[in-house]
């Protein structure tokens, strides 16, 4: 593996189990989100979300000085992407989606791990988060990762439309 991680945050067990893979597929790397990568973020965006980000979201976000945004690249292709905001000193965490034929292999912990460590980095303590009440790997993601339900908000989608629930973490230990 590239970095080293930590063994302190929730499945960094299962994490580092997946990188000892024989096909290397511990050989990833983080990258700024650049715009040459659109193309592939937005293919995962539209097989993964009922409302996908446009390319023009994505390249809005590149030039917003505001936005955090990560890529993912297991050995150079990319598998994954996120993105939140700094809001004094919580994290507001925007998207976050891993391909679907690369999903249930750790990378999606290992890429809001990431992001997190990135937001403590810039100072945040807490970080918060909406997801469609119906996403069952979502909330089960971010439940593993310590992050807890703390409100609903009825209605917040749309196509279809759907609750959000609120969930919130301290990530002072990433
Ligand atoms: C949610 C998502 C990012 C998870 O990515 P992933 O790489 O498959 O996640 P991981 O392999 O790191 O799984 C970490 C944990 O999440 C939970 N999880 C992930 N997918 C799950 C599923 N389909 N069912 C139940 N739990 C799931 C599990 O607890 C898992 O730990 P385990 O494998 O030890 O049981 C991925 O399914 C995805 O991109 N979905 C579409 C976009 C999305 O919903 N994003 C989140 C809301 S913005």
């Amino acid at each position: 593996m590239p970095r080293s991680l930590p063994n302190s945050f929730p499945g960094a067990e299962h994490l580092a189990a997946a990188g000892r893979s024989e096909e290397g597929e511990g050989d990833y790397r983080f990258t700024t989100l650049a715009a040459e990568q659109i193309g592939w973020v937005v293919d995962i965006e539209r097989h993964s979300f009922a409302c996908p980000w446009t390319a023009a979201d994505f390249d809005e976000i590149i030039r917003d000085r505001s936005a955090v945004s990560l890529a993912m690249l297991l050995r150079e292709t990319g598998v994954g992407y996120a993105v939140g905001y700094v809001d004094g000193v919580d994290f507001h965490l925007a998207n976050l989606a891993i391909a679907a034929s690369q999903r249930r292999r750790g990378w999606g912990r290992a890429l809001l791990y990431e992001m997190l460590r990135t937001a403590r980095e810039k100072g945040c303590q807490t970080c918060s988060l909406e997801v469609r009440e119906s996403n069952s790997s979502g909330i089960e993601l971010y439940r593993r990762c310590g992050f807890r339900q703390v409100g609903v908000r009825t209605g917040f989608y749309s196509m279809p439309r759907e609750n959000a629930l609120v969930m919130h973490a301290g990530i002072e230990n990433f």
